[in-house]
C-alpha cells in the first residue's frame, strides 16, 4: 500500500498543460541547496518534461522557469533573489513566460510576500511538500493569468510516482522521508519542510531495485534525519534489506542525528561487509555542552564521543564526517576552544564549517547575535586550520591500498579521472583507459587535504 492518494490529481494537470503548451516550448529548472532540493528538482523536471517541455540551456530564453530555493542561511537567499531577479527582464520581452519560485524560501512567509509585492513577474511559488502542485499552478498561470502563491499547508501527503528526470545514470538520490521535528534553535528547516514523514518501505525498496536494474551503481538515501526514519521497518531495517538486493551497488545515507544513531545502525553497516559505504556524516555543530544545549541538540559531548567510539570500535576504518556552526549566540572564547578540543580529539574526515546566520522565525533569532563579524570570521578560520591538519591525516590511512572507485569525470586540466571511494573520499587518479559511471581498482599513492591520488591498477 502507498499513502499516496494525490497523483491523479498531478498527473491530471500534467496533460492539461501539455495540452495548452506551445510547439517546441522548453524550461529550466535552477537549484540551489542541499541533495535533498537536488533530488526535488529531478521530479520537478520529470513533471516539466511530462508536461512536453524540453531541457533549455541556461542562458537561452525558455518558455518555464522554475527555481528550487534554498532557505538555510541568509547568503544562501541572496543568491537566489538576485537569480529570481535577472528574469524580470526576460518576462518583459517575453510575457508568456511563466516564472516559479519553489523550495525553502518559498516556505517562508516574509519571503512569500516579498516576491508577491515586489517581483510580479514570478508567477507562483510553491513550498517544498507542494512541489506535486507545480502542473496545477503553471495551469493556473497560462489559463487565469492568476498568481498562486501556495504557503502553510505543511502537507503530510507523500505523493509518490512523480516521474523523475535524474541528473546522472550511475548516480541516484532517493528520499525516504521528508521534513524535520527537531527544531534545533537556529534552523529553520523545519518550518519549511514541515513534519518528519517516511515514505512506505516498500516504495523506497522497489525504486532502489529499479534503479539497480537500471544500471545505477551508486545510491544516496536522503532525509533530513535519516535516522528517525519510521515505517513498518526501521532505518536500520531498511538499509539491510536495500543493501541485500543482487546487484553491484554501494549504498550510501544522509544526514543523521547524534539523538538516534542506535548500535542496530551502526551493525547494520559493519554486517553490509562494504555494501553500505563505511561513511558517516554526523553533526557535531559544537563542541560546548552549553552551546548544545541552547541548540536544542539533546545531546552533551561526552555521549557525542561515545557514538564514535562505537563506530570505530565496529567499524576501524569509518570516515566520519561533521557541520559546525561558529559564532551561534552567546559562544564564549572558551565554548569555540571547545570545538577545536573536540574536533582534536574525534580527528573527523571532513568538517563543513558554517559561520552562524539568523533565521527569522527560529528560536535563536529571538536571541541577540552577540558574536562580531570578525570574531565569528576569525574562528572559522581557526577552526579550518585546524582540520587542514588532520584531515590529511586522515586522508594518509589509505596510502599504499587498493581502493574501488567509482568514477565520475575526466579533468582535463589534471589529466586525472575523478572518482569516490566508498568512504566518500574524492579519488584522483590516471589510468589508461577508465569508464564513467563504472567502478575500478585504484592503487592510492598519495594524499590531499581534500582528496586521495592514485594509480588504476
Ligand atoms: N546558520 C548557520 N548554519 C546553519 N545550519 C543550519 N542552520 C544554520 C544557520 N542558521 C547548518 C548546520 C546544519 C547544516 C546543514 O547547516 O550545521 O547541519
Ligand atoms: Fe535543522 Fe536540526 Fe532538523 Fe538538522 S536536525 S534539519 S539542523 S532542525
Amino acid at each position: 500500500m502507498t499513502n499516496n492518494p494525490s497523483y491523479e490529481m498531478t498527473a491530471d494537470y500534467i496533460s492539461r498543460v501539455k495540452a495548452l503548451r506551445k510547439k517546441g516550448a522548453t524550461y529550466l529548472v535552477l537549484t540551489f541547496g542541499c541533495q535533498q532540493n537536488e533530488a526535488d528538482s529531478e521530479k520537478i523536471r520529470g513533471m516539466c518534461e511530462a508536461m512536453g517541455y524540453s531541457p533549455a540551456k541556461e542562458g537561452d530564453s525558455c518558455e518555464l522557469v522554475i527555481v528550487n530555493t534554498c532557505a538555510i542561511r541568509a547568503h544562501a537567499e541572496m543568491k537566489a533573489l538576485s537569480v529570481i531577479g535577472n528574469f524580470k527582464s526576460q518576462k518583459l520581452n517575453n510575457p508568456d513566460m511563466i516564472v516559479g519560485v519553489v523550495g525553502c524560501m518559498a516556505a517562508e512567509s516574509e519571503v512569500a510576500a516579498k516576491i508577491k509585492r515586489s517581483f510580479r513577474f514570478v508567477d507562483f511559488t510553491a513550498e517544498p511538500a507542494s512541489i506535486h502542485r507545480i502542473p496545477e499552478l503553471i495551469y493556473t498561470a497560462m489559463t487565469q493569468r492568476e498568481r498562486s502563491f501556495i504557503l502553510g499547508s505543511e502537507s503530510c501527503e507523500i505523493v509518490e510516482d512523480i516521474p523523475v528526470v535524474r541528473q546522472s545514470t550511475y548516480r541516484a538520490w532517493v528520499s525516504v522521508m521528508y521534513g524535520c521535528n527537531n527544531f534545533c534553535s537556529y534552523c529553520i528547516v523545519p518550518y519549511v519542510r514541515g513534519r518528519e514523514r517516511s515514505r512506505d518501505s516498500a516504495a523506497i525498496i522497489s525504486e532502489c531495485r529499479e534503479l539497480i536494474a537500471s544500471g545505477v551503481k551508486e545510491i544516496t538515501l536522503l532525509g533530513q534525519n535519516v535516522n528517525s526514519y519510521k515505517s513498518d521497518i526501521n532505518f536500520a531495517q531498511l538499509i539491510t534489506k536495500i543493501a541485500e538486493l543482487k546487484g553491484d551497488f554501494i549504498l550510501r545515507f544522509m544526514t543523521s542525528h547524534p539523538k538516534d544513531t542506535s548500535d542496530e545502525l551502526i551493525e547494520a553497516i559493519r554486517l553490509s561487509g562494504g555494501k553500505i559505504s563505511p561513511h558517516f556524516h554526523l553533526p557535531l555543530q559544537s563542541g560546548s555542552d552549553t552551546v548544545l544545549r541552547r541548540m536544542n541538540r539533546t545531546y552533551s559531548i561526552e555521549r557525542f564521543m561515545n557514538i564514535v567510539d562505537k563506530l570505530r570500535e565496529s567499524i576501524p576504518d569509518i570516515a566520519i564526517s561533521t557541520d559546525i556552526i561558529v559564532g551561534f549566540p552567546g559562544e564564549s572564547e572558551q565554548d569555540f576552544e571547545k570545538t577545536l578540543v573536540a574536533l582534536s580529539k574525534v580527528r573527523f574526515d571532513m568538517v563543513y564549517a558554517f559561520i552562524y546566520s539568523e533565521r527569522a522565525g527560529t528560536r535563536s533569532a529571538g536571541w541577540e547575535d552577540d558574536v562580531p563579524k570578525n570574531v565569528k570570521t576569525e574562528r572559522i578560520e581557526r577552526l579550518l586550520k585546524l582540520q587542514g591538519e588532520i584531515s590529511p591525516e586522515r586522508n594518509e590511512r589509505f596510502i599504499g591500498e587498493v581502493q574501488r572507485v567509482l568514477v565520475e569525470s575526466f579533468d582535463e586540466s589534471e589529466n586525472t579521472y575523478v572518482g569516490r571511494s566508498p568512504h566518500n573520499k574524492q579519488v584522483r587518479f590516471t589510468a589508461e583507459k577508465a569508464e564513467i559511471g563504472k567502478f575500478i581498482d585504484v592503487r592510492i599513492d598519495s594524499a590531499r587535504i581534500t582528496c586521495l591520488v592514485g594509480t588504476a591498477k
